[in-house]
């Protein structure tokens, strides 16, 4: 494990003197392990912009929610661009032609997701906020803008915290009394196509939906619940694949649907438990001493000392050194379970 990581990230900093990028543009909508610093100025708890989040990052703590660099950082790496997106809290005239990072920590497919940590970011208003993007390129290209977003990759990694900051906090959310599991998975399924058909309407061709993780297994959720014995909180791993097996046939019918499109659909439950995985690593403790309201950091506390031996820097968000094999198999798939039907690299060459 830990040789076949060197080796990824040899070929990532070979990959970054290596000239353009092999599209103009990548766009980014998701959550925290996405967010590179749109929550930053928010009135909200859902934030990393400080030590020791960033500690392994050439920039220190921007927003991502991580040591070092989360697995859009690394994608961005992969698809041969020279600077990281720019979260669209910051970004500004040209950098808006590379693409926008509109990630936000706690965000959901649903708006009221993640509201009981304060303002945060939905995955609707990260649409509003990509349609001002669209009239940005729009106006600097001077028109003929689709002929342009059409050629970019956007991934979507939405869903997790509908489950984690909404329907497994019963105390505050009534999703869970309203909704079987089967029944909220089909809620949440319908509302993100939606979504995902606006974000074609505003000219997107190659999308990657990234599916949900192992949830339950996150070192917050097995201290808020206990595990009965198993490894993982079981019942909201099985929420989750509920959701994953209604996505992946969702991708499939975008395919069939709109033949002039390219969606995808990254299999991270595949990714996360067949192959190496994170074998070897340590996955129950975290790296950074966590506050156990929030499951983040506690500020400006000495995390471990050596976080490649870590799966979980914080109670819920993996190290860099997992986003790395993470985002190595998504870009390139090791497995055909990992990614289809394409996996990033591909979509890119189509
Ligand atoms: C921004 O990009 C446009 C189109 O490529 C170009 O014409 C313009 O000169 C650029 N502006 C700056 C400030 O780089
Ligand atoms: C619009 O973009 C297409 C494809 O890049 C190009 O062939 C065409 O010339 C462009 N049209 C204008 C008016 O710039
Ligand atoms: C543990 O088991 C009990 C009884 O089967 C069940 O009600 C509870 O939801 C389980 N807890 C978790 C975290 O799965
Ligand atoms: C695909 O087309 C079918 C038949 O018209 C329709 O029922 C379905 O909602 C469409 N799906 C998407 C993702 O557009
Ligand atoms: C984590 O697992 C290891 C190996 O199974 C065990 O030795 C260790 O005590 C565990 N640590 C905690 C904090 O549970
Ligand atoms: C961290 O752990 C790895 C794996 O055991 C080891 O190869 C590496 O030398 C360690 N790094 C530091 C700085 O201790």
């Amino acid at each position: 494990m830990a040789i076949w990581l060197f080796l990824v990230a040899l070929n990532l900093s070979g990959r970054l003197v290596l000239g353009a990028p092999q599209i103009p543009c990548y766009f980014i909508f998701g959550d925290s392990l996405a967010d590179d610093g749109n929550n930053n100025n928010l009135l909200t708890l859902a934030k990393s912009n400080y030590p020791p989040y960033g500690i392994d990052f050439s920039d220190g703590a921007t927003g991502r929610f991580t040591n070092g660099r989360t697995i859009v950082d690394i994608i961005a790496q992969l698809l041969g661009f020279d600077k990281y997106i720019p979260p669209f809290a910051t970004a500004r005239g040209n950098d808006t032609l590379q693409g926008v990072n509109y990630a936000s920590g706690a965000a959901g497919i649903r708006d009221e997701s993640g509201q009981q940590q304060g303002d945060i970011i939905s995955l609707n208003r990260q649409l509003g906020n990509h349609l001002i993007t669209v009239s940005r390129v729009r106006e600097i290209l001077g028109g003929n803008e689709s002929a342009y977003l059409n050629k970019c990759i956007y991934t979507v990694g939405m869903g997790s915290n509908d489950y984690l900051n909404n329907y497994f906090m019963p105390n505050i959310y009534p999703t869970s009394s309203m909704y079987t599991p089967e029944q909220y998975a089909d809620v949440l399924i319908k509302q993100y196509k939606q979504q995902l058909k606006t974000l074609y309407g505003y000219g997107a061709r190659k999308v990657a939906v990234i599916g949900l993780g192992l949830l339950g297994c996150t070192p917050a959720e097995i201290s808020r619940f206990g595990t009965n014995g198993s490894a993982c909180v079981d019942k909201i791993n099985n929420a989750a694949v509920l959701f994953n097996n209604q996505l992946q046939p969702l991708v499939n019918e975008f395919n069939s649907n709109f033949s002039d499109a390219k969606f995808t659909y990254i299999n991270t439950f595949a990714i996360s438990t067949t192959g190496p995985g994170t074998a070897g690593l340590i996955s129950n403790a975290t790296c950074c001493k966590v506050d156990k309201e929030l499951g983040t950091c506690i500020p400006y506390e000495t995390p471990c000392s050596n976080r490649t031996i870590y799966v979980f820097y914080d109670g819920f968000h993996p190290t860099e050194t997992v986003n790395l094999g993470f985002a190595a198999r998504a870009y390139n798939a090791l497995l055909p379970s990992d990614a289809s039907p394409y996996d990033i690299r591909n979509l890119a060459m189509i």
